[in-house]
């Protein structure tokens, strides 16, 4: 998207353009080429009636991320790609507000995914961002929401960071060719991640980064919503309240858990036969090494020292994971297996497996399942044994 042509959409003939092109838009069921005729038919200028309707597909896309805010709000494609989830953002941003810094700069503020969540929070806050109409967007986007901050095209690498309380950065993780893995290959890079950690600072990262490239001192932060791994936030030790945390957003609020509510954190981990209920820890939880730590609050075991499954013999409930009852242990070996599923009029089978070596679509092909009944089948390890359980999602 042009910078003239964005900054034209803030005018009022452009937001009139703007509500043209979302008519357009509906009333043409969101078929590009007849909604952008008729958007060129009020507005000639090419750039312009085309920033207009990239805004009002963008909008469309961005409900998943921002919810009721996407209609009021401006993106890029690659903008609204990079952004943190509203509600993901919300949580780090309310983290960083009880901390009550005088103020934080955002180094590389995007489309403003993060800033609007921390100017929600009236924390005082700046963002700069090396690309202009990023920039411009982001300042759009408090405005657009009645929000204060201040928002500059600047290299996070060359300003004074002295003046601000607290820093705020969200390396870009994508490049020309999709997800950058190598952590140096970042913009900016690790090495200049390190160093912020160094002072007051909160860092998003990948949700794979390894335990080992930790700075001492640092907590991670993993981050889930709605089971998905979203993030991790590394809070330096200025911010820090433990060394590994796992918080879970879901749809009825927010669970945290740390390496501090673990009973067998450095101690032998707690293995035992199953019981009558088996848990799956979220995503977060997984990555943040807190497996066991959910083993102590639901009061449970692992089935095996090195696989992600807690048992108990209650029905617990847990936001940290997903609880399963356990209905029947079928045999391991598939050709038994399959006589077992038969037997059951098992026509649908959804496959849950860990630390076992199959591919579940390739066993589900090879099972040739009939019957009209559906089941959830968990592949896993048992005191060094493949083990098949049945199992039924607790609700
Ligand atoms: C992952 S995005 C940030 C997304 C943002 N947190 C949000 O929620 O919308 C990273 C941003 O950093 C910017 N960036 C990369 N290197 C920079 C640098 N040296 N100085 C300022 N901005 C930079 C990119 O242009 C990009 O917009």
């Amino acid at each position: 998207m042009l910078l003239d042509a964005f900054e034209w959409l803030l005018t009022p003939p452009g937001q009139q353009l703007l509500r043209i092109a979302g008519e357009a838009w509906a009333d043409h069921d969101g078929d590009p080429v007849r909604a952008a005729a008729a958007v060129r038919r009020t507005e000639p200028d090419a750039d312009r009636a085309a920033a207009a309707l990239t805004q009002v597909q963008l909008r469309q896309r961005a409900v998943a991320k921002f919810g009721d805010d996407a209609a009021l709000m401006y993106f890029t494609p690659d903008g609204l790609e990079q952004a943190t989830r509203a509600r993901v953002a919300a949580h780090r941003a309310a983290r960083l507000a009880a901390a009550q810094p005088a103020s934080v700069i955002d180094l590389g503020c995007g489309i403003g995914g993060d800033l609007v969540a921390m100017a929600r929070e009236e924390l005082v806050v700046a963002g700069i961002d090396t690309d202009p109409v990023r920039a411009a967007v982001a300042r759009a986007n408090l405005d657009a929401l009645g929000l204060t901050g201040a928002v500059q095209v600047a290299d996070a690498t060359a300003i004074d960071l002295g003046g601000f309380a607290v820093t705020f950065c969200d390396p870009a993780r994508r490049g020309a060719r999709g997800r950058v893995f190598d952590v140096e290959g970042w913009v900016p890079p690790w090495s200049f991640v390190t160093a912020l950690l160094a002072g007051a600072a909160v860092v998003k990262v990948a949700p794979g980064i390894p335990h080992d490239l930790l700075p001492e001192g640092v907590e991670a932060e993993w981050v889930s919503e709605r089971g998905e791994v979203k993030e991790a936030a590394l809070w330096s030790s200025y911010l820090a309240t433990c060394r590994r945390r796992a918080t879970v957003i879901g749809a009825g609020g927010l669970a945290t858990v740390t390496e501090e509510d673990d009973p067998y954190d450095g101690a032998e981990r707690p293995v035992r036969a199953l019981g009558d209920f088996l848990h799956e820890p979220d995503g977060a939880v997984i990555r943040a090494g807190l497996v066991t730590a959910v083993a102590g609050i639901v009061d449970g075991g692992l089935l095996d020292p090195q696989i992600a499954y807690v048992t108990t013999d209650v029905a617990v409930r847990t936001p940290l994971a997903r609880g399963y009852r356990v209905d029947e242990v079928l045999p391991y070996r598939e050709k038994q297996l399959k006589a077992a599923l038969r037997e059951r009029g098992i026509g649908r089978l959804t496959i849950k497996k860990r630390g076992v070596d199959i591919v579940p679509e390739h066993l589900r092909q090879r099972l040739a399942l009939r019957g009209d009944n559906e089941a959830t089948l968990v592949l896993t390890r048992a005191d060094g044994h493949g083990v098949a359980v049945l199992v039924t999602p607790l609700q």
